[in-house]
């Protein structure tokens, strides 16, 4: 058998290199429309916030018909466009999460491990982060640029500043672009527009990119989408109301649930995810992380340890291990399978090999840092981050080498997510030729 790669496209559609046929799905799992996964089905969590600590997950705001990622900025639309999928496996369930929870973290490890490699193999796919801005009007307890942190030096990247970075990334090998920063609002979705199209015209359409500044109106991310934008995060932070509040100070979760849904129905991949340790959370808040990511049904999913910063009313909150981290990225991994998990740099900087660990359980995606050191110095969300000397390309050699050490390997395709590529092509397993 022979797979035809379309003209044009240079990755979704290129034949795997000599590594044999590609496989072959059987009959039944053909359609994976028939898969839980399916759009038409999906609901995103409605949390209530009167029931405290206690929250009930409830199905409730079905996507309209037109949300149904249809408008997904996708990197290649030809209807005939095939990639052999592997099968996704079963995701677990509610009830497997929670006894895996009481599990030896080795055993949890092993199997969210085995799970990645049958799906995405040992590949790490780079991300390049680019920190645009530390303005930010919100005031989150535990954030070190937090508005009333006056120690802040603060600065924004000009758009010349990071098409510059970008190109350069380009040039190097990068195909995702990450641009994050505060809610800043010199940083507007106009403007945030503006600059994504610059990005298009000096790139193209090949990268993609993905955008993380906080919480915007609905048509800021329909704006952002039109503009080329592929991908935004935004996580959580907290599955408990009453701790998302009080840490948010005062914006609720249900806001930040709106908002993952306003960007799912902008036809974005949906980034999204928590912390791990923050004072107040209980065990029963951990999993139930873990299961509001896999209801809101996520293409990305960035979880690592939150780390006290000394100049935040939660400086003298305790630092929980990273071992907590740990369990939860197997486990996400476990709930999620198609999701793609950064191993943070947070965990990076509680443990010198904290990345590492969070790849060896499940994690797939590393984020070197493209920020000139002089700015990324001044975005220390949490104290003790790594790599902020190092200009981010260094920051490559580096992972290779990391990454070698425990088996796998950098790849520097886009490494979309594999839920939307099954939307894009839900018969998966057929090849052009056929
Ligand atoms: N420790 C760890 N992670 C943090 N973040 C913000 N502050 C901290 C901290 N002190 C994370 C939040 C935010 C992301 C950009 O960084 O989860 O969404
Ligand atoms: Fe601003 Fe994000 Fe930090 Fe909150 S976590 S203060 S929104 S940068
Ligand atoms: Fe940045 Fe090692 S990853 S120096």
């Amino acid at each position: 058998m022979k797979v035809v790669p379309m003209k044009g496209c240079k990755e979704c559609c290129t034949a795997p290199e000599s590594k044999g046929d590609p496989p072959i799905l059987p009959d039944n799992r053909g359609d994976l429309r028939a898969h839980s996964y399916e759009t038409a089905s999906y609901g995103i969590a409605t949390y209530t916030e009167d029931l405290g600590s206690s929250p009930s997950v409830r199905k409730t705001l079905p996507l309209s018909p037109g949300s149904d990622l249809s408008g997904t900025a996708v990197h290649c639309a030809s209807p005939q466009a095939r990639e052999v999928l592997p099968p996704s496996p079963a995701a677990w369930t509610e009830e497997e999460i929670r006894s895996a929870w009481e599990w030896p973290l080795e055993k949890v490890v092993r199997e969210a491990r085995e799970c990645t490699d049958r799906l995405w193999g040992r590949k790490v796919f780079l991300r390049g982060l680019i920190e645009v801005t530390n303005y930010c009007v919100q005031n989150c307890l535990y954030c070190g640029i937090r508005r009333d942190n006056g120690k802040v030096e603060r600065y924004r990247l000009s758009e010349e500043q990071i098409l510059e970075i970008v190109q350069e990334g380009f040039r190097k090998g990068f195909r995702t672009f990450v641009l994050q920063g505060g809610e800043d609002p010199e940083y507007s979705p106009s403007r945030l527009a503006r600059l994504c199209e610059g990005i298009r015209r000096v790139v193209g359409e090949e990268p993609a990119i993905t955008l993380s500044f906080g919480i915007l109106p609905p048509k800021g991310y329909r704006d952002l989408a039109s503009a080329g934008v592929n991908r935004y995060l935004l996580r959580f932070e907290t599955s408990d109301p009453t701790l998302h509040t009080y840490l948010r100070n005062g914006i609720p979760l249900s806001r930040r649930l709106k908002a993952l849904e306003d960007i799912r129905n902008a036809g974005l991949e949906v980034g999204s995810g928590f912390m791990v340790g923050l004072p107040g959370e209980t065990e029963e808040t951990r999993i139930r992380n873990i299961l509001l990511a896999q209801e809101l049904q996520l293409d990305m999913g960035g979880i690592g340890p939150f780390i006290p910063h000394p100049d935040t009313p939660l400086a003298g909150s305790p630092q929980l291990p990273l071992e907590l981290s740990v369990r939860s990225t197997a486990l996400l991994r476990l709930a999620l399978p198609d999701c793609n998990i950064p191993a943070t740099t947070a965990a990076g900087s509680l443990h010198p090999e904290g990345r590492e660990r969070m790849l060896s359980a499940g994690a797939n995606v590393l984020m070197p840092n493209l920020t000139p050191p002089r700015y990324k110095r001044a975005y220390q969300l949490y104290p003790g981050k790594i790599c902020v000397d190092e200009p981010g390309f260094a920051c490559t050699s580096c992972l290779a080498i990391r990454v070698a050490g425990i088996g796998l390997e950098l790849s520097w395709e886009r490494g979309d997510s594999l839920r939307v590529k099954r939307l894009r092509n839900p018969r998966g397993g057929i090849t052009h030729a056929e």
